[in-house]
């Protein structure tokens, strides 16, 4: 295992005390990046103390430390997996060859849009989170909303690095970009739309890491599959501090629904106004919020049918999750996919697409699968406890702005239906504005250790086998 070195200004583990040109590059941007992070991060908490995890190896065992930091004080760094000896390539028309150590010239610029794209979401989320610490409903709420910004910002370091060590000039104009965009920003927006879409109460943070995060995994792993090593041996090291994102996102909704729950049996009633009335988030308000932050992710993976697609999986770009485990065929050829698609006349019609054009779709069908296991698991819980609510996710072509399906108006399964009706039954799909009011209302900041808001139930455990009750952060 390569270890990590502390003693540099910027932690690594890739030897960057041999490379003084990239090393110089690299401490040249990290004031940069430290300035956007008083800018643009959780500024208003930059004293706390909070207990965070820092990577401190790279293999599953013990590779984070923990410890109280000062989030401007989090050592950021670049860390690589370790690479897979004698690897070779895994997809396309290159399987079996081995892997690149350097970017091929003629796959730099599509390699330079997937990193930058992938590099472009990481600050976005952190700027999509930033005043979330004034309303949290926890102290342990607030510790994993600051690691996951903390994470979010190496995950950016990670893209920084690929793109100073493989790119030149242009690697190192992308990455004065990746920190001037911003999101929501009218002028210079982050790259996805989800990335600029507000993120300013606690039901859609739990939303997004559960399906935004997860769509990072899914890119993540993708990528981790790349012909292009120091790529894929980022990205799998990614994918381990990933986990917890979405780990946030699953148990804060579980939280909350087991919550809801309670309170429905309290009152003995399963009626929104009365469980309103009680502080807690009513269960089709719920399903509007996933209705909404599921069908804004389903974008991310772009059009069901995509020659950018078919070619960056003919030349060993991007590959598909689990590659080696999931498929048999990882050359794709000559098979075909079948997609749904609008006929142009209110229906549907299936249509038959070369395999290699349909990777986005093939990715999108995975993350909605990998999106069904919560789900399942929330209405084993609300079953148990003798209601019959069923949260779901929508179809696939619901609300979508990418894709055969942009724009075409659709109910919640799929259905074509009349611009009219869709227009009329939206409000009860989408959180509304009171809804948006009424969760707005609940967010009122729960910082006693041990204590959480009226609408959120506690962990079952604390972090790294602290009691909840631990004071995760000290707002001193
Ligand atoms: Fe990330
Ligand atoms: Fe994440």
């Amino acid at each position: 295992m390569s270890s990590i070195d502390y003693s540099e200004k910027i932690p690594n583990n890739v030897d960057l005390a041999n490379d003084r040109t990239l090393q110089r590059a690299l401490e040249h941007w990290q004031p940069r990046f430290l300035h956007w992070w008083r800018e643009m991060g959780p500024n208003d908490f930059a004293a706390v103390d909070v207990y965070l995890r820092t990577a401190v190896g790279v293999d599953a065992q013990g590779w984070a430390h923990y410890g109280t930091v000062k989030m401007p004080d989090y050592r950021w760094g670049i860390f690589l997996a370790d690479p897979i000896a004698d690897r070779t390539i895994g997809f396309g028309d290159s399987f079996g060859q081995p892997v690149w150590q350097q970017v091929p010239g003629e796959f730099r610029s599509q390699f330079r849009r997937l990193i930058v794209t992938q590099g472009d979401t990481e600050p976005a989320s952190v700027e999509q989170q930033h005043r979330l610490g004034h309303t949290c409903p926890s102290l342990y709420d607030m510790r994993n909303l600051f690691q996951i910004n903390v994470e979010e910002g190496r995950h950016l370091w990670a893209m920084v690095y690929i793109l100073h060590a493989h790119f030149g000039r242009d690697g190192r104009e992308e990455a004065e970009e990746l920190l001037a965009r911003h999101s929501g920003d009218v002028d210079k927006p982050r790259i996805l739309g989800t990335f600029n879409e507000p993120i300013v109460d606690w039901l859609s943070f739990f939303c997004f890491c559960y399906f935004t995060d997860r769509d990072g995994k899914f890119q993540l792993k993708s990528l981790a599959e790349s012909s292009f090593d120091p790529l894929a041996r980022t990205c799998r090291f990614m994918l381990t501090e990933e986990a917890h994102h979405m780990f946030v996102g699953e148990t804060g909704l579980g939280r909350i629904v087991r919550r809801t729950l309670e309170v429905m049996k309290e009152i003995g009633s399963d009626d929104p106004e009365a469980i309103r009335r009680q502080g807690a988030v009513d269960l089709p308000l719920l399903q509007r919020y996933l209705n909404f932050w599921f069908s804004s992710s389903l974008d991310l993976f772009g059009s069901e049918v995509s020659s950018n697609a078919a070619s960056t999986f003919a030349n060993g770009i991007k590959g598909r999750p689990d590659e080696t485990t999931q498929y048999q065929d990882h050359v794709c050829a000559d098979s075909t996919f079948e997609i749904e698609v609008p006929d142009g006349k209110g229906g549907v019609v299936k249509d038959t697409s070369p395999m290699r054009n349909a990777m986005n779709e093939v990715l999108r069908l995975s993350y909605v699968k990998d999106c069904e296991i919560g789900l399942k698991r929330w209405n084993m819980q609300i079953k148990r406890a003798g209601y019959n609510f069923e949260l779901k996710l929508p179809s696939n072509r619901f609300r979508r702005a990418i894709g055969a399906w942009a724009s075409i108006p659709t109910d919640l399964e799929g259905r074509p239906i009349s611009r009219e009706e869709y227009d009329s039954l939206m409000p009860g799909w989408l959180p509304s504005a009171s809804d948006k009011d009424y969760v707005k209302s609940l967010m009122q900041r729960v910082v006693e250790p041990g204590k959480m808001a009226a609408w959120i139930a506690p962990p079952d455990r604390g972090i790294n086998n602290l009691p909840v009750e631990y004071a995760y952060v000290r707002l001193n």
